[in-house]
């Protein structure tokens, strides 16, 4: 492969620890071209009403504003995967999950263990550069939590 798709970063915070803990959160460095992101919550009381609105930023001398911003109704979303790019996203991590016929309500321990991206982002046009995803989650209207995960795509190995 002449591309470099790899994690750089990532950094998530729960803004209600009631409601969700995060005890991980981590990059991990494999190899140089390889490492793996790694993740694990526990949402504390069963969420019937869950949404993210995921927003993906390129850097540029600090993250510019967004290139683009989604928003998803996660139930209705894991009932039938209605948003293209959203399922895009999600089936990065889905094979690295325990979130295997996951519907609301939601609750209990959810973990992403080893995630590297996978091959058919390898075909989206994206410039070489460093990218934000940054997910803001809501449980039931509220705000509870941003998880944050950057990752580098570097086209021309050769041109390095
Ligand atoms: C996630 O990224 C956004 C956009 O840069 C920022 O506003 C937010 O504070 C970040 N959250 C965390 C937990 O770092
Ligand atoms: C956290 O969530 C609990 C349960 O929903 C709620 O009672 C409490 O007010 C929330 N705390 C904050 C700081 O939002
Ligand atoms: C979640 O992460 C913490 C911190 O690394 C670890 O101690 C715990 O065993 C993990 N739990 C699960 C269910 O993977």
């Amino acid at each position: 492969e002449s591309v470099v798709f790899k994690y750089t970063n990532a950094v998530c915070e729960s803004f209600n620890k009631t409601i969700i803990i995060i005890e991980k959160c981590r990059v991990r460095v494999v190899n140089r071209q390889k490492t793996t992101f790694n993740f694990n919550c526990t949402l504390m009381q069963p969420v019937r009403t869950v949404s993210v609105v995921l927003r993906v930023f390129k850097r540029a001398n600090g993250y510019k504003p967004w290139l683009y911003t989604i928003n998803v109704n996660v139930c209705q979303f894991l009932e039938k995967p209605y948003n293209p790019i959203a399922l895009l996203v999600y089936n990065q991590f889905k094979p690295f999950t325990n979130f295997e016929n996951m519907k609301c309500p939601l609750i209990g321990i959810k973990t992403i263990e080893g995630a590297y991206p996978r091959h058919e982002l390898m075909r989206l046009p994206l410039p070489t550069g460093e990218y934000l995803l940054f997910f803001a989650w809501k449980f039931n209207g509220l705000t509870v939590a941003d998880t944050n995960i950057s990752f580098a795509f570097i086209e021309d190995l050769t041109a390095q």
